[in-house]
């Protein structure tokens, strides 16, 4: 269905894997076209509670966006792909159902940026993650400069983005850019297990937690207010009903997502 992308579904957990092994899953226009495709399928398809983006093989998550395909772009060229870029990393970021990163190898480049929309991220110890487009005489296009100075602080970034280094696993833990760091073989084992939890709650409350978290950066929203607003919202829900209740009557909560 996908030619760059990988599926499976198991516990209403998608698990997609950008499958351009030999290319260190290096995004070309094609994964764009599939992740597109991909995103508007999750928001549909119910049976989608959460979504694990990982890559395929053991030595990479995406080294970044494809060079080959871009090295002879002219200007207008580069802005639209940075422009298609963005977009799609946006979908990711404002997705309603929990999007994380389980990064297996180099998150490069586009990598970085596609494992920093995702909602948040966790590393094998082979790790490394970096923006080393200064290298080829550019600068992040798909909201890098933007996340990970979010992410990690703008001294630690600006580092990154201007020395075009490498960090390790466990420097990213440190710095705040993954959450945890285990064993090549545990990886997806820990990001089902956590989405696992994650699942068992309110999906309405879910999605209104990314919803307010991204206000946080969003300039033309008062995140305060918007989370008056959500807060509000949560009451006309029949799942705050059925987790109030069930916690009053000391049994589990059955939740619908209604
Ligand atoms: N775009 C296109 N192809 C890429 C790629 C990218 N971003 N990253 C890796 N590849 C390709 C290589 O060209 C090579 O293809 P080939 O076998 O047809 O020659 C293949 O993937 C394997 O990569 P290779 O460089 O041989 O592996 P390595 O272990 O020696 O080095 C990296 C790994 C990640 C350090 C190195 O591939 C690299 O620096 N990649 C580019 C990272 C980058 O600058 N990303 C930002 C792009 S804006």
């Amino acid at each position: 269905m996908y030619k760059t992308l990988l599926t499976s579904l198991e516990n209403n957990v998608l698990t997609i894997t950008i499958n351009r092994p030999d290319k260190l899953n290096a995004l070309n226009a094609e994964v764009f076209h599939d992740l597109k495709n991909i995103l508007e399928k999750i928001e549909k398809n119910p049976e989608i509670k959460s979504v694990i983006i990982t890559g395929a093989g053991p030595k990479a998550f995406v080294a970044g966006a494809d060079i080959s395909e871009f090295s002879d772009y002219s200007k207008e060229q580069a802005i639209a792909m940075a422009k298609r870029g963005q977009d799609i990393f946006l979908k990711i970021e404002r997705c309603n159902k929990p999007i994380i990163a389980a990064v297996n190898g180099f998150a490069l480049g586009g990598g970085c940026e596609l494992s920093m929309a995702c909602h948040f991220r966790i590393a094998s110890e082979n790790a490394k993650f970096g923006q080393p487009e200064v290298n080829l005489g550019l600068i992040p296009g798909y909201g890098g400069t933007q996340r990970l100075v979010q992410l990690i602080g703008k001294g630690r970034a600006l580092e990154l983005l201007i020395s075009g280094n490498m960090i390790d696993a466990n420097t990213a833990l440190q710095y705040g850019l993954v959450n945890y760091v285990v064993k090549q073989e545990e990886l997806l084992t820990k990001a089902r297990a956590i989405l696992e939890t994650i699942n068992s709650k309110a999906p309405l409350a879910v999605a209104a937690c990314i919803t307010t978290t991204n206000a946080v950066y969003d300039e033309t929203t008062n995140g305060f207010d918007l989370e008056i607003k959500e807060f509000g919202n949560c009451f006309a829900t029949e799942d705050m009903k059925e987790g109030t209740a069930a916690f009053l009557e000391k049994r589990k909560a059955n939740f619908k997502g209604k």
